[in-house]
């Protein structure tokens, strides 16, 4: 029998793989087409304290091997989610993952605070990377003390797991890692989306609203594994590698450069029931390569470290 479970803070998740945030709702869309108990979890869409309406369209470009998007965290608002969408999340069998975004540290803690008095919250993913708003997003993200101070304050107001989502849009994101596993987070999940632009050449416009956006999908899953890489190579905490998953193999790479679960993000706009295939070709690969237990991939990728580049300024 294969293990895939694997724990953060105590709290089992009973794979290896979860739908990312903003790919997946507040998981009430897709009941009728998925079978949402055979995910490891889900992360919520990023909740703020209000209600955003988001980013004027257009919002979504499609890119080659990619996916652009420019939402600006349209949610409902941590208060209608409490309310309308927390009721049913509670009735599912896998992890919920309350994602937060805000534009000041005491909104952060605010929402959090709020979520800590609720049933079925299993833990926190703060979003601190989001492209596409003016205030907070990219400026806290790209800001190593402000990302620590961020991860100190919320790391006191709670007991649950608590996972910090990194902007790849950094020059070197294991120090980002390293700011927030020394200011206790649980774990760090990324790569967080790459700011990109696509151009209308008939217009002389970006295609964007916003003219630049967040880039995900396979295109960046080479980046997203260099950055899982190096990430894995200065913290102890857990990674949960982000970035262009469409397969089982995809989620297995991840897992050998270090990670030691996986999101599923853009290939849910093709299948939303791409999580669950993947947590199964996962499965099959495990048990066709003898494995018992998925930590034994974790971090498994043989190297020769004297070739690396990475290592040369690591
Ligand atoms: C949003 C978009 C992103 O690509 C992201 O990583 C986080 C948030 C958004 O616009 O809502």
């Amino acid at each position: 029998m294969l293990k895939e479970s694997f724990i953060l803070r105590g709290v089992e998740f009973k794979n290896r793989v979860l739908v990312a945030s903003g790919t997946f709702g507040y998981g009430n869309e897709v009941k009728e087409v998925v079978d949402v108990n055979r995910l490891g979890g889900i992360c919520t869409k990023s909740l703020s304290w209000k209600p955003r309406d988001g980013n004027p369209p257009r919002r979504i470009v499609e890119t080659p091997s990619g996916m652009l998007n420019s939402i600006g965290l349209a949610n409902v608002g941590v208060h209608a989610f409490i309310k309308e969408k927390l009721p049913y999340l509670r009735t599912l069998d896998t992890r919920i993952i309350a994602n937060i975004a805000a534009s000041s540290v005491q909104e952060y803690c605010d929402v959090l605070t709020l979520l800590e008095q609720e049933e079925g919250i299993d833990g926190y993913e703060i979003n601190v990377s989001c492209p596409n708003v003016k205030e907070g997003g990219l400026s806290f993200g790209t800001d190593c003390a402000m990302t620590k101070q961020i991860t100190l304050r919320l790391r006191a107001l709670t007991e649950k797991p608590l996972i910090i989502k990194l902007t790849p849009n950094v020059t070197h994101i294991s120090e980002f890692a390293r700011a927030v596993e020394d200011a206790g987070a649980d774990a760090v999940s990324l790569i967080n989306t790459v700011v990109g632009m696509a151009v209308d050449v008939h217009k002389r416009k970006p295609k964007l609203s916003t003219v630049t956006g967040g880039l995900s999908g396979p295109a960046i899953k080479p980046m997203a594994l260099a950055k899982v890489y190096e990430a894995a190579q200065v913290v102890n905490i857990p990674i949960i590698g982000i970035g262009g998953i469409m397969t089982a193999e995809d989620a297995i790479e991840f897992l050998l450069v270090g990670a030691t679960a996986v999101q599923v993000g853009t290939a849910n706009f093709i299948d939303p029931a791409a999580g669950t295939k993947i947590a199964e070709g996962m499965r099959q690969f495990a048990e066709r390569q003898g494995i018992t237990d998925l930590e034994q991939l974790v971090g498994a990728l043989e190297t020769n470290k004297d070739f690396s580049v990475l290592h040369s300024w690591l």
